[in-house]
């Protein structure tokens, strides 16, 4: 058994606020595995690969070194070959990007090997769309964070400083992004068997990271 927390679900259900505080007070590291997969569609934009060119991606991926390192304050930066590129990995062509390279199993794989190391070496509360099912199907307690999709892009859509494209585009990106990941062939996301369900669409973020720690520690005998 691994003592870390998978945090699986689509995006904008909140995984990655909740992980980041669910960490912070159990005491372990939170690992983004998104952002290794934005590392690499950012790369994929920069040397201009196509991203419907799988072939391709898989070549250049085979030769990228994507890694995280914590700072003093436990937060994570991603890596792209040495290069800290934690700040440019937000922008919305990097998201779609992520979610293409994500599609290609030479990708995934070289990710999972990486994200299952960490795993071994510290307490990590992990968010992404595979972890339950392939990352730590062994974690001592998977979760499976939801919420409708008109408020994912409700709570998108709020914090967007730029709110030019509109909520009308920001829903059809985040129901594009959900199609794209449960319905890719390499692991698509789904909620893993012995996952719990947390459905945020009516709950606080405090409600949200009370029951994840509750759950932890009932399960950790803490
Ligand atoms: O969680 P995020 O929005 O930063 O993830 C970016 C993209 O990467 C998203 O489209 C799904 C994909 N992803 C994945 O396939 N597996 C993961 N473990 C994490 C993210």
């Amino acid at each position: 058994m691994n003592r870390s927390i998978a945090i699986d679900g689509p995006c904008g259900a909140g995984k990655s606020t909740v992980a980041e505080e669910a960490a912070r007070r159990l005491g372990g590291h939170y690992l983004d595995t998104g952002a290794m997969y934005r590392a690499v569609g950012l790369y994929m934009l920069s040397e201009g690969i196509a991203l419907t060119d799988a072939e391709g991606i898989a070549r250049a991926v085979s030769k990228l070194h994507v890694d995280v390192q914590y700072d003093g304050e436990n937060r994570q930066h991603t890596f792209l070959n040495g290069e800290d590129v934690t700040s440019q990995l937000r922008q919305p062509e990097v998201s779609k990007a992520a979610s293409a390279v994500a599609t290609v199993k030479e990708v995934r794989q070289q990710m999972v090997r990486r994200q299952k190391e960490l795993s071994q070496e510290l307490f990590l509360v992990c968010d992404g769309r595979d972890i339950g099912t392939c990352v730590i199907p062994d974690a001592l307690l998977k979760i499976y964070l939801n919420a409708a999709a008109e408020e994912r892009a409700r709570r998108r859509f709020e914090q967007m400083s730029d709110k030019s494209c509109g909520f009308e585009q920001v829903l059809a990106d985040i129901n594009a992004r959900d199609y794209n990941d449960m319905h890719r062939e390499e692991s698509p996301l789904c909620k893993a068997q012995d996952a719990v369900e947390i459905d945020t669409t009516h709950m606080t973020f405090e409600e949200v990271v009370s029951e994840v720690t509750r759950l932890y520690r009932q399960r950790a005998g803490m």
